[in-house]
């Protein structure tokens, strides 16, 4: 087969985010979004009611997909989904789709590891990072140095021993009264607040491994101690709290990415994951690149949170290499890279 004409359906359904994109020969055609608003209440996704509202939103997302890509269903070569990590029964709706839809059409069915298609998202658009790189890739879950040889070879040069950054972030919002998901909002209030007003820890692991739970305590040891003597502190230091607890989660991830920098001397770098997104992160690690001359690769704000096309363009480089799953396939909560 050649490289013309592939027309990918890819699906992402790992978490809280239904997303369907369409992608024709490597580009990206489309990547339709539903996010779900209904875990707002809770303060966290709430499993059950993820997996419910993605039986809602999947068809409808699918289908603008393929309406708005303007290709027909028959043009279809295969279909790929995120086979996990993420949540089991949000999974299974993505994965049972796309087998029905696979086996309806007799086309191939494509798994896609969620955290490798998260870095894939940087071969969506160009400048590509050259390989090798060195990927941080930071979201809700996860939070990992890999170092990548190529699209599908790429190896965890470190990781997180306890919570994902991004879980740091949402929960030490909770701790002062955030709404979920509280990493973007923690970012907003940041841009108004010191830094430097409040010093939480940065914890060191050995090695190359983080470790981001620790801070989640300080901070409500902290603020327990200070709302004793003041009951409104948050609110009269909301932004110096914010940029303060941001200052020592970008720390933390930077100590390691310069110690991995070192170790493997691979200057080309990229971020991934939807702490990406953190505009305190991206100005941060600019001015470290420029300072070190490496080669900083961020991607674009829709490429960062949970969205398909990068399941689509970690399909595209499957398809390419015959790599197709059976029928038979079944969703991983867990699932290494
Ligand atoms: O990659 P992602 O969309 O989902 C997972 O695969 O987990 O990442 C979601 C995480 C959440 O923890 C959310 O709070 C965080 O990314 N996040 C941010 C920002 N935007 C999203 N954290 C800090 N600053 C942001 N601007
Ligand atoms: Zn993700």
């Amino acid at each position: 087969m050649g490289t013309n004409n592939i027309v990918i359906l890819a699906i992402e359904s790992s978490c809280d985010e239904t997303s369907a994109s369409i992608i024709k020969d490597g580009k990206v055609l489309n990547n339709i979004v539903a996010t779900q608003s209904v875990h707002e209440k809770y303060g966290g996704v709430v499993p059950e009611l993820a997996s419910r509202a993605h039986q809602e939103n999947l068809v409808p997302v699918v289908q603008e997909a393929i309406f708005s890509s303007g290709i027909s269903k028959d043009e279809l070569s295969a279909i790929a989904f995120t086979r996990g990590p993420g949540l089991m029964g949000s999974l299974l709706v993505g994965v049972s789709f796309a087998k029905a839809l696979a086996y309806a059409r007799g086309i191939p069915l494509i798994e896609v590891n969620h955290m490798q298609a998260h870095i894939l998202a940087h071969f969506i658009d160009e400048p590509n990072p050259k390989f090798p790189f060195i990927c941080l890739t930071v979201s809700g879950g996860h939070t990992q140095l890999v170092l990548v040889k190529d699209h599908l070879e790429m190896t965890v040069i470190g990781e997180t021993q306890d919570d994902a950054v991004g879980e740091a972030f949402d929960k030490t919002a909770k701790l002062l009264g955030l709404p979920y998901p509280g990493g973007p909002l923690i970012d907003r209030y940041a841009k108004q607040g010191n830094p430097k007003a409040f010093v939480f820890p940065i914890t060191r692991m050995p090695g190359l491994n983080y470790s981001f739970s620790g801070i989640k305590t300080a901070v409500l040891y902290f603020l327990r101690d200070q709302l004793k003597v003041n009951p409104n502190f948050i609110d009269e230091n909301l932004a110096d709290l914010c940029a303060s607890i941001q200052y020592s989660l970008i720390e933390m991830l930077l100590i390691k990415l310069t110690a991995a920098v070192k170790e493997y001397g691979v200057k080309e770098i990229a971020i991934a994951g939807g702490v990406s997104a953190n505009s305190g992160l991206r100005e941060t690690l600019s001015a470290l690149a420029l300072k070190k001359g490496w080669n900083l690769y961020i991607p674009k704000f829709e490429y960062c949170t949970d969205n398909a096309a990068m399941i689509a363009i970690a399909a595209h480089y499957k398809y390419l290499k015959g790599e197709f799953s059976s029928l038979d396939v079944t969703p991983l909560a867990k699932m290494k890279l």
